[in-house]
């Protein structure tokens, strides 16, 4: 029999308890992980330790708020109360929604919003799982960092505020590949373009009533502008964060990995 990719690894998942979060949680068990899911809605975290238990997987959920500095400390620390250790990360929340005006027109507090929630928040992460990872014996652990073609691709309109931010994780996620490559932490970030999950469609709205059209005019633009004609699903961004914290990913360090069904292909 084959042995399962990520048997007797510790995973840890700050933002998991939806969309893609929640499939990588949910296929990192099946490979044999044993997986922290973190979240602040506590009823989706336990709907996913259910799920995770019925196929006789091993899950704990540990409420955390990216908003707050002790959460991610206590996220870590729990994570290594319950399993003893750290191999994976998957710092996956990110704050979306709430980002649509013009760059003169963002109010300071919506600003500083998403540069605490997706950009200095993973870099909190970041700081405490290294630390985590650097205690334990030399290794081969992997840290991934949702990121976004917004941010890897240049600045977009109308989300600067993303935009700015995910161009921040990817720019942490280099240079902690570089520091930390000779201790055996391999670190990268995932360039997403429209995931089919509760984040996009909220912000699809958003935007349809910025640009003074439907939904439903927006989702069909979308489509057309992606070379693949659709969304990504949930699991498909999820076999693609397995196999870059995995082992066969060992060469994989300091990269921006785009999955955007082709969108970007023409100008990156
Ligand atoms: N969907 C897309 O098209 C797309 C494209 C490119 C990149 N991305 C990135 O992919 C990542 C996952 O997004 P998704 O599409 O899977 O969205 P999602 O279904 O809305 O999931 C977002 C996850 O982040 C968590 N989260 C958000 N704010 C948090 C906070 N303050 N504290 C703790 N957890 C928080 C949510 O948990 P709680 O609500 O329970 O706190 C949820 O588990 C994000 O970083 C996003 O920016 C998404």
């Amino acid at each position: 029999m084959s042995r399962k990719r990520f048997e007797n690894k510790v995973i840890v998942i700050p933002g998991s308890t939806s969309g893609v979060g929640k499939a990588s949680a949910v296929a990192f068990a099946k490979e044999g992980g044993k997986v922290v899911v973190s979240g602040r809605r506590e009823d989706c975290g336990e709907q996913v330790i259910e799920e995770i238990k019925s196929f006789s997987g091993e899950a704990t959920f540990v409420r955390a708020d990216m908003a707050s500095r002790d959460d991610i400390a206590n996220l870590i620390n729990e994570t290594i109360r319950i399993y003893g250790r750290i191999d994976v990360a998957f710092n996956n929340f990110g704050k979306h929604t709430e980002a649509i005006a013009l760059i003169a027109d963002y109010e300071e507090e919506c600003f500083d919003a998403h540069m605490n929630i997706s950009m200095k928040s993973m870099w909190l992460c970041m700081k405490y799982q290294i630390k985590a990872m650097l205690k334990q014996e030399k290794g081969n652990y992997a840290i991934l960092n949702s990121s976004s073609i917004s941010g890897v691709g240049g600045g977009w309109p109308f989300i600067s505020v993303y935009s700015i931010a995910k161009s921040g994780v990817d720019s942490m996620s280099k240079s902690a590949a570089q520091e930390y490559a000779q201790d055996g932490v391999r670190v990268n970030s995932l360039g997403g373009g429209f995931f089919d999950t509760e984040m996009i469609h909220t912000y699809f709205e958003e935007l349809a009533k910025f640009h003074g059209i439907t939904k439903k005019e927006l989702d069909d633009q979308i489509n057309k502008s992606i070379p693949l004609g659709r969304l990504a699903t949930p699991q498909e961004v999820a076999n693609t964060v397995l196999f870059l914290c995995s082992s066969e990913a060992s060469y994989i360090t300091g990269a921006s990995i785009i999955i955007d069904g082709g969108m970007s292909s023409k100008y990156l």
